[in-house]
């Protein structure tokens, strides 16, 4: 069968290369690939800046926004043949620590997890792929055409669920949320605030393409100025940043209001140095009892949380996110930002 693999850390190196077919082990599933989403990761580990192959080989398989179909599940199972599965991405460390030993594998604590597609373990960019019945999640049919937004709307969910958590420290009830970014993470945090029904505001460079009216469309308001403009007219409890812009991020982690919380969501590139004034942020974090805190992954919790989101929500506006889907044998393509880009798809049945 065919898979998009690539040697890690090798610039140009990624290629759709033919490899054997999968053979399930006890207890895993076998599935027919449908689609596959790409993210910044993946844009990351094909220009050889991130990424482990398995053990003892060369390349890995790319892919850990997945969609694909049961074509054989073992018995006993909660599956059956024809179901729309995602296959869930990171697994817990084999020591294990304490939150990998009780299912919060997203939480390691000592780096030595794994991630289908990205760390040490082959990913779902493949016409078949295999998967722990444990570490699958079935949706609704009715997400047959958005379903690789799942593995996104997790990183959401768990970030909204972190916010939540930490709120609830004294008697916080937020109702203004600023999103930093209107890319696929950026959009789906801002979906899961509008159906926690907040006040949902998003910050995005761009005043043309589909983002503006994306934001519009969820109810909520579009700001294309500086940080200060947006906060100026919103005054956010809550910002979620997810754009990893060094200087964005030390601009948003200032204005929520007293009390605020700051979730930063995007992996952003070393060696870029920024001159803050060090003491104003610690002096503003202190005496407004401010939280910024860092969220990645997810684990099964935010699977059915980020299932039950996407259920409730407009379909149209889902499908929208996606701009451009393209045969696996167009990978480069995909691979390629262009601006108007919100999610770009991979298909993987031919
Ligand atoms: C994935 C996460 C993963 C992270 C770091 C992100 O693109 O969505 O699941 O933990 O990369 O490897």
């Amino acid at each position: 069968m065919l898979a998009l693999t690539v040697v890690p850390l090798k610039q140009g190196s990624a290629e759709v290369t033919e490899v054997p077919d999968p053979e399930p082990a006890d207890g895993e599933l076998l599935v027919d690939g449908m689609a596959l989403g790409v993210c910044g990761t993946d844009i990351e580990i094909v220009a050889g800046d991130y990424g482990w192959a398995p053990e003892g080989e060369q390349r890995l398989i790319l892919g850990h926004e997945s969609l694909g179909r049961v074509r054989e599940a073992p018995d006993g199972s909660d599956f059956s043949s024809g179901d729309l599965v995602v296959g869930v991405v990171r697994r817990p460390d084999p020591v294990p620590c304490v939150p990998c030993g009780r299912g919060e594998f997203d939480m390691c604590r000592n780096g030595q997890y794994t991630e289908r597609g990205i760390k040490q373990r082959h990913g779902y960019g493949s016409e078949r792929w295999t998967v722990e019945a444990d570490y699958a999640v079935k949706i609704d049919p009715s997400l047959e055409s958005v379903g690789m937004l799942m593995e996104p709307t997790t990183i959401v969910a768990k970030a909204w669920d972190h916010i939540g958590r930490i709120g609830s420290r004294y008697t916080f009830e937020p109702r203004t949320v600023l999103v930093t970014g209107a890319g696929p993470i950026g959009l789906l945090a801002a979906m899961l605030g509008a159906q926690r029904g907040m006040s949902v505001n998003v910050l995005d460079r761009v005043t043309e393409g589909p983002k503006p009216q994306l934001v519009e469309d969820l109810g909520a308001t579009y700001h294309s100025g500086s940080v200060a403009d947006a906060v100026g007219s919103c005054k956010p409890d809550i910002i979620i940043e997810a754009t990893g812009v060094g200087q964005l991020v030390f601009d948003a982690m200032q204005e929520t209001s007293a009390g605020g919380i700051t979730c930063l969501t995007g992996v952003s590139p070393t060696g870029r140095e920024l001159s803050v004034d060090a003491g104003a942020i610690n002096r503003d974090l202190v005496l407004e009892n401010d939280v910024v805190f860092g969220s990645v992954n997810a684990n099964l919790r935010h699977y059915k949380l980020a299932a039950e989101a996407l259920t409730k929500a407009d379909r149209s506006w889902l499908e929208r996110l996606i701009t451009r889907r393209l045969p696996l044998d167009r990978f480069q393509e995909a691979l390629d930002r262009k601006p108007d880009d919100v999610k770009v798809v991979i298909e993987l049945a031919s």
